[in-house]
């Protein structure tokens, strides 16, 4: 479904990506791993648009989709929800809903009705503005919002970041789900263990590149990751 063939990506003159190449089959979750800076959001707006690789090639159901922008993407399909929750804070939640679907509006309320099943809170709260949300509440909103657009395929950049426990867990439920109901996914994460245990696949970046790859559970057992992500 998504092939990133060798990409490279300057922000300027420095360069900060190195012939990164990985892919995603349809219906699989995929995990790409890292440490801080490693340059996994800058692999994901390459992706889905404000950045363009200075080489290599970026194809979606295999169309060349390496120079568009976001607004070109999503119409093929293709979500990001990207890291910091960027939701409209005096809006409410029922219109950030409504704002992610401005690409797709047919079928809009049955989808808004799927986001309303997947998280009930939002449901609760969908008259409220979304700046007076809690921290997972918003996080929730920001995934909701990227379904409403109907992706085939969703990019998640952090979404468990800075949740309490017991909500990451709801947030990893949601992924789970969304992804058994058919939506493809590809998520970052910096929580290695709860990635792993929603992944099929991974990859692993060091400082631009491509340093490991293969199933959750060989990622999982691999020492190279138990050591510097798993706390072993
Ligand atoms: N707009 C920018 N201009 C210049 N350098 C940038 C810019 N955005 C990111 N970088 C640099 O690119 C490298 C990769 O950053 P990136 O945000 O992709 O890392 P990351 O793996 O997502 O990290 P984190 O886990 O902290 O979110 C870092 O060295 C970062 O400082
Ligand atoms: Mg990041």
């Amino acid at each position: 479904m998504l092939e990133v063939d060798s990409i490279d990506v300057a922000y300027g003159a420095v360069q900060v990506i190195w012939d990164v190449s990985l892919s995603v089959e349809k219906g699989e979750t995929v995990a790409l791993l890292g440490a801080n800076g490693a340059g996994k959001t800058t692999v994901l707006k390459s992706i889905c648009g404000p950045l363009v690789p200075t080489a290599g090639d970026i194809r979606f159901e295999g169309e060349s989709i390496g120079g568009l922008q976001q607004d070109e993407v999503v119409p093929k399909g293709i979500t990001h929800v990207p890291e910091g929750r960027e939701i409209f804070h005096e809006s409410s939640v029922h219109e950030n809903l409504t704002l992610g679907a401005y690409a797709n509006r047919d079928g809009m309320e049955d989808r808004r009705r799927r986001v309303y099943e997947i998280f009930p809170r939002l449901e609760e709260r969908s008259g409220q503005s979304a700046g007076t949300l809690s921290g997972g509440e918003q996080q929730m909103l920001a995934i909701g919002r990227g379904l409403m657009s109907d992706p085939d395929l969703v990019l998640l950049d952090e979404a468990s970041l800075g949740l309490a426990p017991v909500l990451v867990d709801d947030v990893f439920d949601a992924i789970e789900r969304i992804n058994e109901e058919g939506t493809t996914v590809l998520l970052v994460e910096q929580d290695v263990h709860n990635a792993l245990r929603v992944a099929d696949r991974g990859y692993v970046l060091e400082s631009g590149r491509v340093s490991l790859s293969g199933s959750a559970e060989e990622l999982a057992d691999d020492e190279r990751v138990a050591a510097s992500y798993l706390g072993g």
